[in-house]
C-alpha cells in the first residue's frame, strides 16, 4: 500500500509536470533547487543546466545586482506575495532574449532551511494584445477626431472657394485684386487635399467599390510604379494565380499601392528592391484572435516590401498616425500610410508591418475576398467609353494624378502629352508639329493657372477643346455657376469611366 506521503509526492510531480507556469525553487543563496518542465520550457535551458545554477541566470544583467539584496532581504522575513501587477518584470532565455514575466512568490520551511519558491508567467502575449487594443482605440480616437474635423472643413471650404469663383468671374480681367482670389483658391485646394487625406484615414471617404482583381490593378500600374520609383530600384511583381477578387474602389486600390511605393522608394536613397507580392490566406481563429481587425476567412494579401532602411518598434508605432513623418519638411506630408490605413479598412482588411532598421520593411495588406467575378477591367471600361486615337495633352501639377490620367487615356488609345504645369503646357504645345485634339487640365495649379493655360492654348490652337479637373465636387462648383456654362468639368477623384466618357463627349462635340 502507498503510504499518505507517497501519494501526495506523486500529486505535487503530477501538477509540477503539468502547469504552465515555471516554477522554480531557489534556497537562500540563489541556488536553484526545483526546476519544472515549463521552466525549461520558458527559459530554454534543461533541467541539468538549471539545478545548481544560481536564479539570477534567469534575469535581465541590469537587474541581476538588485534582485540579489531583494532575495536576501526576501529570507529574512518570507512571505507569500504576487508581483509584477503593475510591474514590469522580465525574464531572460539562454539565448539572450528578454520577455516580460509576472511572478508570484511562495517559500517552504524545511529541516535544512528556508526554500523560496517562485511561479513565473510568461505575458508576453497578453502584452502584445493589450498593446494592440490600446494601438486600436488610439487609432479610432484619432479618426473620429480627424474626420469630424475634415468633414466640417471640408464643407467650409466648398464655401470658401465657391465664393471665391463667384467674385472671380464678376471681376474685371485687369483687376489686381485677381492675384488674390486665385492665391486663396490656391490655398482652399491645399486645404481639401489635406482634408480628403483625412477622411480616407477616417474611413469616411467616398468609395465607389467594385469588385475588383487585384492583379489586374496591379499588373496595370506597373509601369506608373516603374517610372514613380526610378532606375536605381528594381521592381519584382509576384503574383499568385486563382486569387479572387475583393470589394474595394479600384482608384483607391491603385492610390494604396502608389503611396506605398513612394515610402519605399523614399527608404531606398541609394537604390534596391521593391517586390510586390499578392497571395491567397486563410485566417483562422488563432490568428483573428491575435488581431482584433481581422475575422476569420478568406484574404488576399498583398506584401510591399522593399529593402531599404527599415524602422525601429518606435517608429512602427506610430507610422499609420495621420502627420506623423520622420521626412524634413517640405519632403513628408505624414499622409500617405493614414490613407492607405484607412482604405484598407473601410473594406474590412488590415495592414501589418514587419520592419527592422536597416532591414527594409514589408506592409502585409490583408483583404477579404469575395465570390462574385470581377466587375470592372480596364478592357470593358474602354469598350464602354469608346476608345481614342486623338492627341491629348494633360496638365496637372500633381505627379501621381498626372501619371494616373495619361495612362488611362493611352489605354484607351489616345495619344498623350503631359506637362506639370502651365508653362511646360505652352512650351510643349508649341514644340509639337502635329495637332492637339484636347486639353485636360486641372485648374488651380502652383503658377499659372488651368484657366491661363486654357485661353493661352485656345488663342494658339483655335478649335482645341478643354476639359477641366478639379479636386472640388462638380455638383457644387456647377450650382454656383462659377465655370461659365459650355465649360467643361470632371471633379477629381474621377472614375476611370467618367474621365474616358467625358473626354470622349467633349471631342466629339462639334
Ligand atoms: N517603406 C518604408 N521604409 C521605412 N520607413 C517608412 C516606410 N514607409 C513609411 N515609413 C515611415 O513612416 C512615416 C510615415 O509615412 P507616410 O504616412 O507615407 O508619410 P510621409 O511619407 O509623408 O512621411 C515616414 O516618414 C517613414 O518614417
Ligand atoms: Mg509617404
Amino acid at each position: 500500500m502507498e503510504s499518505t506521503v507517497q501519494v501526495s509526492e506523486r500529486l505535487v510531480r503530477a501538477l509540477l509536470a503539468s502547469v504552465s507556469q515555471a516554477i522554480l525553487g531557489t534556497d537562500r543563496e540563489g541556488e536553484i533547487v526545483l526546476v519544472n518542465n515549463s521552466a525549461q520550457e520558458m527559459f530554454g535551458y534543461t533541467r541539468d543546466e538549471l539545478l545548481g545554477s544560481s536564479i539570477e541566470l534567469l534575469l535581465p544583467e541590469a537587474r541581476r545586482a538588485a534582485h540579489k539584496l531583494e532575495r536576501s532581504a526576501y529570507f529574512d522575513h518570507p512571505h507569500t506575495r504576487p508581483m509584477g501587477i503593475g510591474m514590469d518584470l522580465a525574464g531572460r532565455r539562454k539565448d539572450g532574449s528578454e520577455f516580460p514575466v509576472e511572478v508570484s512568490l511562495s517559500f517552504i520551511e524545511s529541516p535544512e532551511g528556508v526554500f523560496g519558491i517562485a511561479f513565473v508567467t510568461d505575458i508576453s502575449q497578453r502584452k502584445a494584445l493589450e498593446q494592440q487594443l490600446m494601438h486600436a482605440q488610439k487609432m479610432e480616437a484619432v479618426g473620429r477626431l480627424a474626420g469630424g474635423v475634415a468633414h466640417d472643413f471640408n464643407n467650409m471650404l466648398t464655401v470658401i472657394s465657391g465664393y471665391n469663383r463667384m467674385i472671380l468671374d464678376d471681376l474685371p480681367p485687369s483687376s489686381e485684386l485677381r492675384g488674390y482670389l486665385e492665391e486663396t483658391l490656391k490655398a482652399a485646394d491645399r486645404a481639401a487635399s489635406i482634408t480628403s487625406q483625412l477622411l480616407a484615414f477616417s474611413r469616411r471617404q467616398v468609395m465607389q467599390p467594385a469588385v475588383v482583381d487585384v492583379n489586374h490593378i496591379i499588373s496595370h500600374a506597373e509601369k506608373m510604379l516603374r517610372r514613380l520609383i526610378g532606375e536605381d530600384v528594381v521592381l519584382e511583381l509576384s503574383l499568385a494565380d486563382g486569387l479572387n477578387p475583393i470589394r474595394a474602389d479600384p482608384n483607391h486600390l491603385e492610390q494604396a499601392i502608389v503611396n506605398l511605393a513612394v515610402n519605399a522608394r523614399d527608404a531606398m536613397p541609394a537604390g534596391g528592391r521593391l517586390r510586390i507580392h499578392t497571395t491567397a490566406v486563410t485566417l483562422d481563429g488563432d490568428f483573428a484572435r491575435t488581431h482584433p481587425a481581422l475575422s476569420p476567412g478568406p484574404f488576399l494579401r498583398i506584401d510591399v516590401s522593399d529593402t531599404g532602411q527599415g524602422m525601429d518598434a518606435a517608429t512602427v508605432a506610430h507610422i499609420f498616425e495621420p502627420f506623423f513623418t520622420t521626412k524634413e519638411r517640405g519632403k513628408g506630408t505624414g499622409l500617405g500610410l493614414a490613407t492607405v490605413y484607412g482604405m484598407v479598412r473601410q473594406t474590412g482588411g488590415d495592414v501589418q508591418v514587419t520592419s527592422q532598421p536597416g532591414n527594409g520593411s514589408t506592409f502585409h495588406l490583408y483583404f477579404p475576398t469575395v465570390m462574385e467575378p470581377a466587375s470592372e477591367t480596364p478592357e470593358r471600361l474602354s469598350a464602354a467609353a469608346g476608345p481614342g486615337f486623338e492627341t491629348v495633352m494633360v496638365v496637372e501639377d500633381d505627379a501621381a494624378v498626372r501619371e494616373f490620367t495619361a495612362r488611362v487615356l493611352r489605354q484607351l488609345g489616345y495619344q498623350v502629352l503631359t506637362a506639370s504645369g502651365g508653362d511646360e503646357a505652352i512650351r510643349i504645345s508649341d514644340a509639337h508639329p502635329g495637332e492637339i485634339a484636347a486639353l485636360v487640365t486641372d485648374v488651380i495649379m502652383p503658377g499659372i493657372s488651368g484657366r491661363v493655360v486654357a485661353d493661352e492654348l485656345i488663342r494658339r490652337r483655335p478649335g482645341i477643346k478643354v476639359l477641366f479637373l478639379s479636386g472640388y465636387t462638380g455638383d457644387v462648383i456647377a450650382d454656383h455657376n462659377v465655370l461659365e456654362t459650355g465649360v467643361d468639368f470632371l471633379a477629381k477623384p474621377f472614375r476611370l469611366e467618367d474621365l474616358a466618357i467625358k473626354l470622349r463627349e467633349v471631342l466629339d462635340r462639334p
